[in-house]
């Protein structure tokens, strides 16, 4: 074995397309500051249905915070490690890498996280934020606080779009739902198509919004059979379809079927946040969406960390076992 050569428990032993061989999709991009208008929510609608990924431009979070947020994490994960211990992660929060599960388990992604609740403030635990950037907090929160309005347009869009009370899922997801960030970080490997910086996944999420890396791409989709590498387009962010979603609209809005590659070079970093229901409620298909023409596919499931994280370490899905 080379010097090169990764660690064992890094490896897949099919290696995957080189992440630079793949084409380039050309997702759709929608102005989401048009929606309300008929034809905006159906044109996010059939978006989202034909390929559970798009961007968004006008989403109201103003281009220095789109810099901000993607630099204090940058600067984070520049520091010494002794600092960044200070944020290390137990269980759910904090950062470092997914906690290692006994069992068959796929191998160890090529990455570290810095996961963290950021709303409702009562679920925030502030030992795991970083308290250096100093303004690492402020710019987190204020980000946090456009996020919540970018999912609410959203999910209200595409209610509307299917002729529901525009607060159907709204109310599906329960109140408080929660927001909360997943900060990437991807190391260069020499080998990158022996590992994945995060394996072949579906998020478990109602929606994610994700700001990708400035230049260094990684994040790739399964459309058709394929894969693809997503585009970076600046000062667009991009939406994902998760699987409450899918199970909320009874199948009308598929899972994005994704995973990020690494870069033989160059670091990358990405940010998640996350919308997740109300962790007492269980969510089920809306009611209107089930029909003889469209029968019920989906049973209740109520969201929790532990038992998505076994599911996502073994390559299994929630959805499947949902699913009747
Ligand atoms: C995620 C994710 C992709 C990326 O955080 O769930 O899929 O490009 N991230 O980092
Ligand atoms: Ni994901």
């Amino acid at each position: 074995m080379s010097s090169q050569t990764p660690p064992p428990k890094y490896i897949y032993e099919d290696h995957h397309d080189h992440p630079a061989l793949l084409p380039m999709i050309d997702l759709p991009i929608i102005d989401i500051s048009q929606l309300t208008t008929a034809e905006a929510d159906q044109n996010l609608r059939s978006a989202l249905s034909e390929y559970g990924c798009i961007m968004i431009t006008n989403h109201g979070v103003e281009s220095w915070l789109l810099e901000k947020v993607g630099m204090v994490f940058k600067q984070f994960v520049a520091l010494p490690e002794e600092e960044k211990l200070k944020c290390k992660r137990e269980a759910f929060q904090g950062f470092g890498a997914d906690p290692a599960l006994a069992g068959d388990l796929l191998p160890v992604d090529w990455s570290a996280r810095l996961v963290l609740n950021v709303l409702p403030q009562e679920f925030r635990e502030l030992k795991y934020w970083p308290e250096n950037p100093p303004e690492f907090r402020e710019v987190v929160d204020e980000y946090g606080s456009k996020m919540v309005t970018v999912h609410e347009v959203i999910l209200k869009a595409l209610a509307r779009s299917l002729n529901l009370k525009e607060t159907t899922f709204l109310d599906k997801i329960g109140e408080p739902w929660i927001l909360y960030a997943r900060f990437n970080f991807y190391p260069p490997c020499p080998m990158p198509d022996l590992v994945f910086g995060l394996k072949p996944h579906c998020d478990a999420t109602v929606l994610t919004v994700l700001l990708q890396d400035k230049e260094v791409h990684g994040l790739q989709i399964e459309k058709d059979g394929q894969w693809f590498r997503v585009p970076i387009v600046p000062g667009a962010l991009v939406i994902n379809v998760g699987e409450q979603l899918e199970i909320l609209s009874n199948g009308e809005f598929k899972s994005s079927h994704h995973r990020a590659t690494v870069d033989s070079e160059r670091q990358r970093t990405s940010m998640a946040m996350i919308c997740l229901p109300n962790p007492e409620v269980e969510v089920g298909p809306v009611e209107e969406l089930v029909s003889e023409e469209r029968p019920l596919l989906f049973r209740k499931v109520k969201y929790e960390e532990s038992l998505q994280l076994r599911y996502y370490q073994t390559g299994k899905r929630i959805i499947d076992d949902a699913r009747i």
